[in-house]
């Protein structure tokens, strides 16, 4: 059991020239590619999983079914949904965050992104504890405390937030929960580590956080998934995914990166390689869980989100042990077919906070506003990540492009039989 705790902070343990040469051969084997790549991650891979193994079996070695579950319900109980931007990840947050049980923050790292600079550590490492203290209700870093709570304070329940926390803005944080009509952000006294930490392990059964891809420690969804090698911890993790062809011109038109060289689009290029190897990496670490790990892991299409939101929030929901709720279902039926005009489906208490869209309509959107040179740029560096995953290529083909009678997302795909 010592041993598991421990390697959990392995990096920062170790001495300094030790942690350069581990960060050199990283970026090395960045810069040469998949193969190198893959072996590594493989040799972690066995690492992360005997660890793991090793904790399970202690699970094992209690006498009586009873206190192993005793053991299992001291752990913190967690969910983390990773995906890359413009892929559907604020839906998916939200409709965690409509739930009573759940303590939810959506984009947590942001604290880290918008604090590191304030203390003389590199981001990964710092985001990476960070992770393991979120993960177990811990709000009380005696070294960083203060600049992580001031951060929390300030963003996650206030109006001008992407995503209101509906359990940092409800009781017992604030006097009134946001259905109520009085309630108002500024009657909410100020947060403290222990308020907080008491609201999320006292107040909610279930930890849910949404991150982006690009903000996950060390870029490796690996080495995020090892911040919960703990005793003390329960993770899940939702790995969301959405056909590139999508994402790739979304996150253009919102400047996640920048074209570059004009016609013989270089930016596109890059991005388009660099997303789809992460996403690879990401599928390949998932593939290769053993069996008991892998049901903590859910692989999820946005497309299948989309086209059957009320279904997929029922299947999200048992993966993560919570009840149905009305209340949820009426909020969710109603966000993503909205029937009224856009202007009234603002949800209550944040004008920031709706997501409305015709989900079933944005999934074939792209087909239209997408010019095919750029897909046929993606296909070329997503091909593999789209056979996995179900993503029919278009191939060229203007027609299959455009007639969106034909279907681009297949029922049955490799990954889902994993
Ligand atoms: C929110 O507050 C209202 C009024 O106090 C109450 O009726 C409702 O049940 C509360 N909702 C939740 C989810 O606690
Ligand atoms: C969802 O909304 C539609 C109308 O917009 C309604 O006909 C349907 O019954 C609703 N379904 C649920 C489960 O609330
Ligand atoms: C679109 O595809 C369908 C099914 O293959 C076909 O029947 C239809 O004629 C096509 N429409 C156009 C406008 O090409």
């Amino acid at each position: 059991m010592k041993r598991s705790r421990g390697n959990k902070c392995f990096l920062w343990t170790y001495p300094l020239w030790l942690r350069v040469i581990v960060t050199g051969w990283l970026s090395f084997s960045a810069v040469f590619g998949f193969y190198l790549a893959n072996s590594i991650s493989l040799q972690h891979s066995d690492t992360l999983i005997d660890t793991r193994r090793e904790k399970m079996e202690d699970h094992d070695t209690f006498p009586l079914q009873k206190s192993d579950k005793h053991q299992s319900r001291t752990a913190r109980r967690n969910l983390m949904i990773i995906a890359h931007g413009r892929s559907g990840s604020s839906l998916t947050g939200d409709i965690f965050n409509h739930h009573p049980d759940v303590f939810y923050m959506y984009e947590p790292l942001q604290t880290v992104e918008r604090t590191h600079k304030n203390f003389n550590l590199d981001y990964n490492s710092l985001a990476f504890r960070f992770l393991t203290n979120v993960l177990q209700c811990k709000f009380a870093e005696p070294n960083f405390l203060d600049a992580w709570l001031d951060d929390i304070e300030r963003y996650y329940r206030k109006p001008l937030h992407p995503r209101i926390s509906q359990a940092m803005a409800s009781p017992p944080l604030c006097p009134y929960n946001m259905s109520d009509a009085r309630w108002d952000h500024r009657l909410c006294p100020k947060m403290t580590s222990e308020t907080l930490g008491n609201a999320c392990k006292n107040y909610n059964e279930l930890t849910v956080i949404k991150v982006l891809t690009s903000r996950i420690p060390y870029n490796s969804l690996e080495k995020t998934f090892s911040a919960c090698d703990s005793q003390d911890i329960d993770c899940k993790i939702v790995l969301l995914i959405r056909d590139p062809r999508a994402v790739i011109p979304s996150s253009l038109s919102v400047r996640f990166y920048e074209e570059v060289d004009g016609p013989a689009k270089l930016g596109t290029r890059m991005f388009s390689y660099k997303l789809c190897k992460q996403t690879e990496e990401s599928l390949h670490f998932v593939k290769n869980l053993p069996a008991w790990l892998r049901s903590h892991v859910k692989v999820l299409r946005y497309e299948d989100l989309a086209r059957n939101p009320l279904e997929e929030m029922r299947h999200l929901y048992k993966f993560a042990g919570l009840s149905v709720l009305e209340s949820v279902t009426t909020w969710l039926n109603e966000s993503t077919h909205p029937t009224k005009s856009r202007s009234n489906m603002k949800i209550q208490g944040s004008q920031a906070a709706f997501t409305v869209d015709d989900a079933q309509a944005a999934i074939n959107r792209w087909r239209w506003k997408v010019h095919p040179y750029e897909i046929i740029i993606i296909e070329y560096y997503c091909a593999h990540v789209m056979q996995l995953m179900g993503y029919r290529p278009v191939d060229r083909s203007h027609e299959l492009q455009a007639n969106i009678t034909i279907p681009l997302v297949i029922e049955d795909y490799e990954a889902k039989d994993w």
